[in-house]
């Protein structure tokens, strides 16, 4: 597969402080010849004219070095059961915020990469949810990314979506730093086991982005503009949980199964949300690994942040 040089990229990564931000910071440092990954303080998506500003300057600054621009869009309100009681602000970041970053990359003709979440689906599939296959979000979170996706998507020609899900790594607070630190302080600790997903390592993903990222940057653009990038595999909660109890030497059997009707929560989840890596496979790009391999790796890289250690 031919991408483009990545020392020939220029990354604007706006949600450069969030969990993702960071890693794709981490890991495009080494490979790309500019990256800028504002956080939320220095650009604020809400604010369609610094939008505007930032991708203009972004966009020059690619020119003026003979780089190939992509911006990767990190940021969004995850808050997952705050969003409930805040719908008014997940929409300006998540519909309103994402719409502003593609009308800015489609006026400079700059690609854009939008992240997105397994949560657009209702989740009562059996099989791994395609691209194309219907949407149904059951939250605020979930309805509010659906509508970036396509805000996104009419807004700009060279814009796609890539839908991720059940995210962890070094940077930002996640499940796997949350069973770390319950095997630490518990004897045992109760997880759902009937919400399947793939548990998904920022450093994969990360990846898996800059990939995408090289082979915009060299015009061989994806047929589809929707795509989905996950580790390979599924897991419920409680598997996944074990695993991390596994990693850190803690006895696995400490973790026990409920359902989710015995732990209500503001926002419903999905209670299946896997995602087919064909189509990504289809435009040419690796497939992720399986969750259970990264994972392990995750702990011989980022081992001290997910122990809480740094
Ligand atoms: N985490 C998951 O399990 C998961 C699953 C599926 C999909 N995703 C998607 O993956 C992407 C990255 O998620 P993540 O896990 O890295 O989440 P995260 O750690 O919460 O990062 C999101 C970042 O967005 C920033 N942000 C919030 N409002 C903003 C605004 N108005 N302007 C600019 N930046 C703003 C936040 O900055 P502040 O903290 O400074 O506000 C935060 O750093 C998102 O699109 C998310 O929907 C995540």
């Amino acid at each position: 597969m031919s991408t483009a040089d990545r020392g020939e990229l220029a990354l604007l990564v706006p949600g450069g402080r969030g969990q993702l931000g960071r890693e794709l910071q981490r890991r495009a440092k080494g490979v790309a010849g500019l990256v800028h990954a504002p956080g939320s303080a220095e650009l604020d998506i809400r604010d369609a004219q610094d939008v505007s500003d930032e991708v203009d300057s972004f966009a020059e600054a690619a020119r003026d070095n003979n780089l190939r621009p992509v911006v990767l869009n990190a940021a969004a309100h995850t808050a997952v059961d705050a969003a409930e009681g805040e719908p008014e602000l997940a929409a300006a970041i998540n519909v309103d915020g994402a719409a502003a970053l593609a009308r800015a990359c489609a006026r400079r003709r700059v690609p854009l990469v939008h992240l997105s979440t397994d949560y657009v689906f209702d989740g009562t599939a059996t099989v791994p949810y395609e691209p194309t296959d219907p949407t149904g979000p059951r939250a605020v979170y979930g309805r509010t990314k659906l509508a970036g996706e396509q805000e996104v998507l009419a807004a700009a020609e060279r814009a796609w979506v890539v839908r991720t899900a059940w995210v962890y790594g070094a940077g930002g607070a996640n499940f796997v730093k949350t069973m770390v630190r319950l095997a630490g302080e518990r004897d045992t600790v109760t997880v759902v086991d009937d919400q399947i997903g793939a548990p998904t390592w920022t450093g994969d993903l990360a990846d898996g982005l800059l990939e995408l990222a090289g082979l915009l940057a060299a015009r061989r653009d994806p047929a589809q503009r929707v795509l989905h990038c996950t580790n390979g595999g599924r897991a419920s909660w409680f598997e996944f949980a074990r695993a991390v109890f596994a990693e850190i030497g803690a006895d696995p059997e400490r973790v026990l199964p409920c359902t989710t009707a015995d732990f209500p929560r503001p926002a419903p989840r999905p209670g299946y949300s896997v995602l087919s890596p064909r189509a990504w496979a289809e435009a040419g790009l690796s497939p992720l690994r399986d969750w259970r391999s990264s994972l392990a790796d995750a702990f011989v890289q980022d081992g001290p942040a997910l122990r809480g250690e740094a």
